[in-house]
């Protein structure tokens, strides 16, 4: 939800590097961009639109300097115009401020400036910071200091970056947004010099250092010669360096047309990844460390979007196993906290930094529950802030729409419970299909039919989801997919569910996608389900391992290797996804960056 990002050392170099950071963060938002860069006096540049307007409009411009902010925007306070497009300048244009998050309470900081005769001229809760700013130079306060006096008058959340006339270098504070520093060539926490590096994410610097400190809430860095890290009462904090584990090419399209088509085939990778070291085959065992001896009571999963879909089936998969558990929505879940008991409190976020998550694990976290995180971004506030952490270890996710995470989610979620709280004989089970889900993953890539399917039913205008058991998360999952891509409608239900309201809505033009798995009672029930629907003349896809008289049924058929329920999901998944991707593609749409969304969601 909004990209920053800051450099100084880069001398010739600085715009470049700002640019390439923001394309780096598109993912963030894509409303407008812009950059801000300091010589003697402050250069803006901004647009609405995407990075590539952006360049446009600096073609031909000759910006130098030798630090620089930017900034690429998901709209919260306004509409995506120029004006409103960041970085935000006080009255004099001798300060510049990027921000990612909500300035809770600057309606009034705003009325309090307007009447000290500080002229606004954008609709941003931002620029009240850049007045601010002014404001305390004014008065009398040294740059840094009256930076850090702004900060202080601000409630809500922000990462927060500034460049000041008159000064050398980058100022930045956080509260509840991600902010990361990179130590580039010559850098170091000790020593000045060399070139330094700011960011909402680490793809927007890593390609030119794999050296990070972390920010966190109520911190503030001062990048100049070097660096300086102090906390909110202005004590200067020693930090850990960290060494980020994937390289930089992971974040290139690496010749897929889209970065969804890229991560949907990087899935037997991924999974892989996941398995690492983590399960014994011959041994039936699974090592999650000491998440093993959580032994939990009770679990209560929270999380949003495709990782509430996790969430979903991770309470299913503990269910099973006899133990209590229920998903929550975050964003619903502080409004009617649920009865806490001896709970473990699990927050499934492929970014680690999505807003809804984070404030229901603090909920749950101030209460006194033990949280865990479940994450693919090491060094997220979720891993930093919370009691324990299993990461899924997919490698960056770029494309908006979660694919490979969602595989690496189901999977991590086998582990914790089979570490934790399964027996010998779910092992036994277990254990191999899980070492055969990248190999199956693959056949699917390799073999799908899923473009056919896309050709013939991209006109339709309403796709029905379904699916029982494990298959029901994906059922809402495919769903997600398609209508967030695509811009089609598209719902996903129980199977069983359909008879009760939804089967109204489908007739002959209502094709309906329905997951199968095994030859069981729950197989049998959904093909009674799509007689159902079939004897409304919808057209039916079925994603089935053959084992039911499921195909008998359908329309098309889209196969998945034979599995154990739940590791079949996430192989119908797959083909799901690919479904959503080939009739987005066909109807050209913005894969990657669907309209009003954005990857990181860091407001609620
Ligand atoms: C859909 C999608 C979103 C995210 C949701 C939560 O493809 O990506 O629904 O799943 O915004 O994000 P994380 O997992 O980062 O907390």
């Amino acid at each position: 939800m909004c990209g920053i990002i800051g450099c100084i050392g880069r001398g010739k170099h600085t715009l470049d590097t700002l640019v390439h950071g923001l394309e780096k963060l598109e993912y963030r938002g894509y409303d407008s961009a812009g950059v801000g860069v300091l010589n003697t006096d402050i250069s803006v540049c901004k647009t609405s639109g995407k990075i590539a307007d952006l360049r446009g409009k600096l073609d031909g411009q000759s910006i130098a300097g030798h630090a620089g902010i930017g900034h690429t925007r998901w709209s919260t306070h306004g509409p995506p115009t120029d004006a409103n497009a960041h970085p935000h300048l006080d009255c004099t244009e001798e300060i510049a401020v990027v921000h990612n998050g909500i300035i809770e309470n600057y309606q009034g900081l705003r009325d309090e400036l307007g009447s000290k005769g500080h002229c606004f001229t954008s609709d941003t809760d931002t620029e009240v910071v850049a007045h601010l700013i002014e404001e305390f130079i004014a008065a009398g306060e040294e740059p840094s200091q009256a930076f850090r006096t702004a900060i202080q008058q601000l409630e809500g959340s922000y990462a927060i970056a500034a460049v000041i006339e008159g000064t050398t270098g980058l100022f930045a504070a956080r509260n509840d947004s991600p902010l990361v520093v990179g130590l580039g060539d010559g850098a170091s926490t000790d020593e000045d010099g060399g070139q330094f590096f700011l960011a909402s994410d680490v793809p927007a610097f890593r390609d030119f250092t794999d050296r990070v400190i972390y920010l966190e809430d109520g911190e503030f860095a001062r990048l100049d010669g070097g660096l300086t890290i102090t906390d909110s009462e202005g004590k200067l904090v020693s930090k850990t360096v960290h060494t980020v584990e994937w390289d930089a090419e992971e974040t290139g399209k690496s010749g897929y047309d889209h970065f969804m088509l890229k991560e949907i085939h990087e899935q037997p990778r991924a999974l892989r990844q996941c398995l690492r070291s983590r399960v014994e085959e011959q041994t039936a065992t699974v090592d999650v460390g000491n998440l093993a001896d959580l032994n939990p009571s009770g679990v209560q999963f929270v999380a949003c979007g495709t990782s509430y879909h996790a969430a979903m089936y991770g309470a299913q998969v503990f269910r099973e196993a006899g133990v209590p558990a229920q998903a929550f929505l975050a964003s619903e879940y502080a409004t009617a906290p649920p009865p806490l008991g001896d709970d473990l409190v699990v927050g499934i976020s492929q970014s680690g930094e999505t807003a809804d998550t984070l404030s229901a694990l603090r909920e749950a976290s101030g209460r006194g529950a033990t949280t865990l995180t479940l994450t693919n971004t090491v060094g997220s506030t979720m891993d930093r802030e919370f009691d324990h952490t299993l990461f899924i270890y997919s490698g960056p996710e770029i494309g908006v729409a979660a694919t490979k995470t969602f595989a690496g989610q189901l999977t991590a979620l086998n582990l914790l419970s089979l570490a934790s709280v399964e027996g010998s004989r779910q092992r036994r089970e277990l254990v191999p299909a899980l070492r055969e889900l990248p190999g199956d993953v693959q056949r699917i890539l390799d073999d799908s039919m899923a473009e056919e399917v896309a050709e013939y039913y991209e006109d339709s205008r309403s796709y029905f989801f379904i699916g029982r058991g494990y298959q029901y998360p994906v059922a809402l999952e495919g769903a997600l997919k398609l209508k967030e891509i695509s811009y089609e409608h598209a719902e996903g239900f129980a199977a069983g569910e359909l008879k009760h309201g939804p089967l109204a809505l489908v007739d002959g033009n209502t094709p309906v996608f329905a997951l199968v798995v095994g030859d069981g009672e729950k197989a049998r029930k959904t093909v009674g389900n799509i007689k159902e629907v079939e004897a409304r003349d919808a057209p039916v896809v079925v994603i089935t391992d053959g084992q039911s008289d499921a195909e008998r049924y359908a329309d098309h058929v889209l196969e998945i290797p034979e599995s154990h329920p739940r590791t079949a999901a996430v192989l119908g998944n797959v083909q799901l996804q690919l479904v959503a991707y080939h009739i987005a593609n066909r109807l050209g749409r913005s894969i990657d960056k669907p309209r009003n969304l954005a990857k990181s969601v860091t407001v609620e």
